[in-house]
């Protein structure tokens, strides 16, 4: 059941009635006239295809079609008739046009020809009216969809977990404070430290950098659950691949070990990849002859020697690589790039945190399919990570991604209280803020696992985008928080 009376362009187009009445409503794309006719290309959200009516000026007053301009709001009423031009099955012939909301064709800042996505972020409040971004944001819905979609029959319960939180749950230090002192007073302890206990929450509070923490309280209870919801970072990395806000995934289940945690997140990536390809064939025929395009302005050893929608069919029909930390310094400190000198972060030993452009040699280059590292050192892992017999790595697991790197970070999570607390003295995470993550260890405690996808990462992949700042409505990063 409709809730007014129009019709998206989307339903016009598949059932493709002729003859029948119907209204449109949507924004102008392009308006063509001469003395007979006047076409125009209007964009109502619902696909990516405009949608052509035809506008005979002895039927609509030459003041209305004046204001039928770029960028401007028209509601059109007519009767469907078979498309005399290509790529259309059907036109509306135009009785009435209204127009909700004029564009002055001198001031609207979104012409009908390319803008720079560096243009576009600068205007994102109207970004979403072109092809690229509708198609990106058409494409991030149904993969926000399929996740719940995944996780609803495999019987997993959504969880919300806490924004402001107090804790620092991967333990780098990376939050945005949440107060309501003022900070041009703020209220001092006898020992010059800010005195929080005045503050809103009487203590110091933070926006979440992960929800894991609170999800595996709800795992240690409900089995399998998992969280979506935003997640907050004061890293100040200016990088193509970071932001300040993200969305999160993030599932949690008692009585998953490591194996059948990379089990589950191979699966779920495959699930709402071939969701995406399977729902989204027009957008991403779209976006695949972008990138196709901004291939061509790469160098040619940069190019990738797949277009977006093979790789998104490679990654779903394949299976992922999986091997050791250890394996992989083994390959990498052996490899032409690192010989070469070519990184510029040389792979010297083992230990060493892997950039990105680790992480892409060995997807892109060497193994050329996504991987699944595990069993890093402790110390480049957070303190919630199961410790393995070794007593130098822990089971964690990172799964990379061509054109990416790492899109999910997760773990086996300790679950012997006494092997936790130690490792928490030894990275200097405070026991007292964390008591009660710790009774989960002393009440019931079971073997579980969980893992993190940030989901602009996911839609970066999928659409085929090079910017995170571009598939995700409105980006904040250093320096950055409009709209
Ligand atoms: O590897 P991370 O830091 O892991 C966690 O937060 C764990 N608590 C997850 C878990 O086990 N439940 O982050 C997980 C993922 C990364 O792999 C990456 O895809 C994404 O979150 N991510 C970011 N995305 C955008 N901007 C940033 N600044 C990001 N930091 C992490
Ligand atoms: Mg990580």
């Amino acid at each position: 059941m409709a809730f007014n009376n129009r019709t998206k362009v989307k339903e016009i187009l598949a059932s493709a009635e002729v003859g029948k009445s119907i209204v449109v409503k949507g924004w102008v794309r392009t308006k063509r006239s001469n003395k007979n006719v006047t076409f125009i290309a209007l964009n109502d959200g619902s696909v990516i295809s405009n949608f052509q009516i035809v506008a005979d000026p002895s039927q609509i007053s030459e003041e209305i079609l004046k204001k039928v301009t770029t960028g401007a709001c028209i509601s059109a009423e007519g009767v469907l008739a078979a498309s005399q031009g290509a790529g259309q099955s059907v036109e509306l012939l135009a009785k009435s046009i209204e127009i909700l909301g004029e564009a002055d064709p001198e001031k609207y800042p979104l012409q009908p020809k390319k803008h720079s996505l560096e243009f576009l972020r600068e205007i994102g409040h109207l970004r979403m009216r072109t092809n690229t971004f509708g198609a990106v944001f058409r494409v991030r819905h149904a993969l926000a969809f399929a996740v719940h979609k995944y996780f609803n029959e495999k019987g997993f319960l959504y969880m919300n977990t806490p924004i402001i939180t107090g804790s620092d749950a991967e333990g780098a230090g990376e939050m945005f404070h949440v107060t309501t002192l003022d900070l041009n007073k703020v209220p001092k302890t006898a020992e010059g430290q800010v005195d929080y206990k005045q503050d809103f929450f009487e203590k110091e509070a933070n926006l979440t950098v992960s929800g894991q923490l609170e999800g595996e309280l709800a795992a240690m209870a409900l089995a399998e659950i998992y969280t979506f919801g935003p997640t907050f970072r004061a890293e100040n990395s200016n990088t193509t691949r970071h932001l300040a806000e993200f969305w999160m995934i993030e599932p949690e289940m008692a009585f998953y070990d490591l194996e059948d945690n990379m089990n589950l997140a191979e699966d779920f990536m495959k699930y709402v990849i071939r969701y995406a390809l399977d729902h989204c064939a027009e957008d991403l025929d779209f976006l695949d002859k972008r990138a196709a395009e901004e291939e061509q302005n790469k160098k040619a050893d940069q190019r990738s020697e797949m277009g977006l929608i093979e790789r998104l069919k490679f990654v779903v029909d394949n299976e992922f690589v999986r091997l050791t930390y250890t394996e992989a310094i083994d390959i990498l400190r052996n490899s032409q790039p690192n010989k070469k000198k070519k990184f510029a972060y040389p792979v010297e030993g083992w230990g060493t945190d892997l950039q990105s452009e680790h992480e892409r040699y060995l997807v892109e280059k060497h193994f050329k399919k996504p991987v699944i590292l595990t069993d890093y050192p402790k110390e480049i892992k957070a303190f919630y990570m199961r410790q393995n017999d070794d007593g130098k790595t822990v089971r964690a697991m990172d799964i990379l991604f061509p054109g990416i790197g790492e899109i999910v970070g997760g773990s086996q999570r300790e679950e012997r209280l006494d092997k936790l607390t130690a490792r928490m003295k030894e990275m200097h995470v405070e026991e007292e803020n964390l008591w009660w993550y710790l009774e989960t260890r002393k009440f019931g405690s079971a073997p579980h696992s969980g893992f993190g996808l940030g989901f602009e990462r996911l839609n970066l992949f999928v659409s085929g985008m090079t910017n995170i700042r571009d598939v995700i409505p409105f980006p904040r990063t250093p320096g950055s928080a409009e709209f």
